[in-house]
């Protein structure tokens, strides 16, 4: 039987947001301060994410472990310390770029910048697939997959409107066509019909149109929903 991986959909969203960043960090030409200004921006909104997702773990799914197996929980926690000091090295870096005083001085700093990216997204694509490998199995040993999906709604309840509304368009982006499928039909069945209808539309914007006919067929609703301006 597969179990409920807890990590799958948000893990799967932080990876296309990296892997999204780092092609723009590449295409960014830091000679010119508005385009670098989009990327250093959108570079701090993946620090703040991960900086977000790691409190969640800690605060929900560490404590967890914590119960059966001490020693693991206290080997992740000293794995987002780490985290946290290359989320402060980078943001030091992005910090140094806005405040040199010539663009000479600016533009020196694209490969610094770069660098520390790259170490960033490097340790936490490891470290993702550390916990997926690590906790998983030892969650699937002393949990129901209907208490960790109660892990799952307490860190979504926690969360402001603003962070879910972003969090959804990279997890849209970063699932594969049955995923979001899934996904579509557990919120249509458990919440109001408000948050299907807008989950709906911004799988409608994020996908690509292929993949957003998929969906609709693995939803049955192809004619009605496609043929809407
Ligand atoms: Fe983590």
């Amino acid at each position: 039987m597969q179990r409920y991986n807890m990590f799958n959909q948000i893990h799967k969203g932080l990876r296309v947001l990296l892997y999204d960043t780092a092609t723009m960090v590449q295409h960014t030409d830091f000679w010119n301060v508005e385009e670098a200004a989009e990327t250093i921006s959108r570079i701090r909104d993946v620090i703040f994410f991960f900086e977000k997702h790691a409190h969640s773990e800690d605060n929900f799914v560490f404590p967890a472990i914590k119960t059966y197996e001490p020693s693991v929980a206290d080997a992740f926690e000293q794995e987002h310390v780490k985290d946290h000091e290359l989320g402060e090295a980078l943001a030091a870096a992005l910090t140094a770029y806005e405040t040199a005083p010539v663009i000479t001085g600016k533009a020196a700093l694209a490969s610094p910048i770069s660098r520390s990216f790259t170490r960033f997204m490097v340790f936490n694509l490891e470290h993702m697939a550390l916990e997926e490998e690590v906790l998983n199995p030892i969650l699937w040993r002393y949990y129901s997959d209907e208490e960790l999906g109660g892990i799952t709604g307490q860190i979504v309840a926690k969360l402001p409107p603003s962070i879910i509304a972003q969090s959804n368009k990279w997890m849209l982006r970063g699932l594969n066509v049955p995923e979001i499928t899934g996904w579509l039909k557990q919120v249509e069945a458990a919440t109001p019909e408000f948050i299907y209808l807008s989950l709906l539309d911004c799988a409608k914007e994020e996908l690509a149109e292929q993949r957003f006919r998929q969906v609709m067929k693995g939803l049955g609703k192809t004619a009605a929903i496609l043929t809407n301006p």
